[in-house]
């Protein structure tokens, strides 16, 4: 490897790309120059029911509007089911799922996954679902989840997916939000051998939930569970009787697909809502760009189907663009820290797409898991969901991969519906750690914290000043809140919320969020979110939380917390307190450090001084930086002195 960690292209990777570097760079040119013409040329990748004729509408300034193909018409299923079928490609496999236990795993084929989408879309339309209703799902990493995504599609029923650890009160609250009238969900999920009570959970939620009326259980686990007459309906015996076909509905371009809800610095969780046609031509385009995917080729992403990265590479894009899709219930490490490469080698897969985190874990144990299988199926592998450490990168690069695949560090956010920086395996030359280069029709820029464009090799804050297709439209319900968050900070830029570094080769690296957001183990968390959990305990006066580096999870959640008068901090109240953030918003918020704060660093006007906080976090105490406008300047030597971890 040369000195400035260019890894060049592979020949033979580079020989049969779909897109090599000069194809890369007229595209780009045609993007940046002929938007409605390059994307008039792209949109075909997905069915349409009515051609649009009107490409490009997009506006970042004043009240922000983005449409994209906007008199176009289609249903999103089609896309991904029917046309696959019509071509003559119905008994290809589109679904391999792989269970919890190694012993399990099924394949579904693209008539069968049609047969299954159109009896649910069926019976949802008896049930009184319609057009633009909003359904939430629940469920765990089983082939309903997707057969229910796609059969809300069929419907034009728009998806709210909520994934499976989060909590009854979280599920409670995404459900209000978008006063949904059915809830899909399982009897349980399983996970690394262990159950997951999703039915009990569901039930305890939708105590607060006056809009659902209905609810259809998947049987999973088969465990008994409750079923309230005329609300809940076993999934078997609702779809079984009901046709294998079902006339799709007629979508608007812009009309909304899903709704997933995501973590900001401030308040409750957004509702991201993206909409149908634009969505997927870039959920098609980035799925094949990126990976470089060919017919044939077997595709795993192990991210859960609860997060965006499951919505468009695990659902959308690969069954837009005919591919077989594996779905893996389980944990790496589960039964042993072998499994992924048990898995790939057992349905030989080519491309596989995982996050930092998990090669993290499986780095601690060594090399030896990894070559007790074989992996020569693979050409691709993937990174998503936080900046990859050059020292975990070069360890896939190495060990998983044999220096045999190139690797693709993808950026993107819920936000964006799916990739905008990453190198396309046969155009661009990898870094270890860098994201490498936009996509074709992706203009990041960086911008000081006056808004000022920033040139050359710089680090900055990290904005996108126009559109592409799959960016979300709005926040569900709440425009204002969609101008507020992404287009004030920086008028007629969208805000990413992330920093950036360009280096001298044009090169991206992501650095990490600017805001309140952390990411732990590639999810995300608004700080916020954390302490209105913790200061909803009777015994907590104050509460302030911050991201802090740990060695597995990239950020661990950092917990300072003042209690009421006359409680005594103990080791006890702290595992309650733990205990209490996980029942609050889920297993995914355990704290990993609480501190007992008999005071906080604020300002004279009451602000929190978050920075110092977080430095204290990190145990750089000896880089505080100014603390003379301190309220109470003695506070912060106390957390210095008592720091925990
Ligand atoms: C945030 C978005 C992307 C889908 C899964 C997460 C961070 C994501 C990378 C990457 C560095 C990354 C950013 C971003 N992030 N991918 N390859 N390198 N950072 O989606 O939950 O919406 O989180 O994840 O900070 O803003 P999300």
């Amino acid at each position: 490897m040369p000195d400035d960690g260019l890894i060049a292209i592979k020949p033979e990777i580079a020989a049969k790309a779909l897109v090599t570097a000069e194809r890369r760079a007229a595209m780009a040119e045609q993007a940046a120059t002929d938007p409605d013409g390059f994307w008039r040329g792209e949109m075909g990748r997905i069915a349409w029911m009515r051609e649009p004729t009107k490409i490009k509408n997009t506006d970042f300034t004043g009240d922000v509007s983005i449409k994209w193909f906007e008199d176009g018409e289609l249903n999103a299923s089609v896309s991904c089911l029917d046309r696959h079928i019509a071509s003559g490609r119905g008994d290809q496999v589109a679904i391999i799922w792989e269970g919890d236990d190694p012993a399990s795993d099924s394949k579904t084929t693209y008539a069968q996954l049609h047969a299954r989408v159109c009896q649910l879309a069926n019976a949802m339309r008896k049930l009184g679902v319609k057009k633009r209703d909003r359904v939430c799902i629940y469920l765990p990493m089983i082939v309903e989840a997707a057969v229910a995504m796609l059969a809300c599609a069929r419907i034009g029923a728009v998806h709210s997916i909520v994934f499976g650890g989060f909590s009854p009160d979280s599920l409670a609250s995404r459900i209000q939000d978008s006063e949904c009238s059915l809830l899909i969900t399982a009897d349980e999920g399983r996970r690394g051998g262990r159950k997951v009570p999703l039915k009990v959970n569901a039930d305890e939620a939708l105590k607060s939930c006056p809009s659902v009326r209905n609810v259809i259980v998947a049987r999973n686990t088969g465990t008994a569970v409750a079923m309230r007459e005329g609300r809940d309906h076993e999934w078997a015996a609702l779809c079984d009787a009901e046709p294998t076909q079902c006339e799709p509905e007629r979508m608007n371009a812009e009309d909304p697909l899903f709704i997933l809800y995501t973590s900001g610095s401030t308040g409750k969780p957004k509702g991201v809502l993206h909409t149908t046609g634009g969505y997927m031509v870039w959920a098609s385009f980035t799925h094949e760009l990126v990976f470089d995917y060919r017919p044939g080729e077997i595709y795993w992403c192990t991210a859960d189907v609860g997060w965006v990265t499951g919505h468009t590479y695990i659902v959308y894009g690969p069954l837009a663009n005919g591919a077989a899709t594996l779905m893996f219930e389980g944990v790496p490490s589960w039964p042993d820290n072998g499994r992924f490469w048990q898995v790939v080698d057992k349905h030989q897969v080519n491309i596989f797409y995982t996050a930092p985190t998990a090669i993290r874990a499986l780095m601690r144990d060594g090399e030896g898991p990894v070559k007790k299988h074989k992996r020569t199926s693979l050409r691709i592998l993937g990174s998503v969901g936080e900046p990859i450490n050059p020292e975990a990168w070069l360890w896939y690069y190495r060990v998983v991969g044999d220096e045999r695949c190139p690797i693709v560090d993808t950026w993107w956010q819920t936000e964006t519906g799916g990739i905008l920086i990453s190198p396309l395996p046969g155009a661009v030359a990898q870094k270890p750690g860098s994201a490498t280069l936009p996509l074709p029709g992706v203009t990041p820029a960086l911008v000081d914290g006056e808004g000022k464009f920033l040139e050359g090799a710089t680090e900055g804050n990290l904005v996108i000043t126009d559109s592409w297709p799959g960016q979300m439209r709005t926040v569900y319900g709440d425009h204002p809140r969609f101008v507020q968050t992404y287009f004030s900070t920086f008028p007629g830029l969208y805000f990413t919320g992330d920093g950036a570094r360009r280096d001298a080769d044009g090169y991206w690296w992501i650095t990490g969020r600017v805001d309140d957001v952390i990411n732990v183990a590639g999810h995300r968390m608004g700080t916020a979110e954390v302490e209105s959990a913790l200061v909803a305990h009777p015994k907590v006066a104050e509460a302030a939380v911050v991201g802090m580096p740990h060695e597995l999870k990239g950020q661990g959640i950092y917990c300072y917390v003042t209690l009421n008068a006359g409680e005594e901090p103990s080791d006890a109240l702290r595992k309650e307190l733990v205990a209490w953030v996980r029942k609050e918003i889920g297993p995914i918020a355990t704290p990993d450090a609480i501190q007992w704060a008999p005071g906080l660093p604020k300002t004279r006007s009451g602000k929190i001084m978050r920075r110092i906080l977080r430095k204290i976090a990190a145990n750089e105490t000896d880089s505080l930086g100014d603390t003379s406008t301190l309220a109470d300047p003695t506070v912060v030597q106390e957390l210095v002195e008592n720091r925990v971890g």
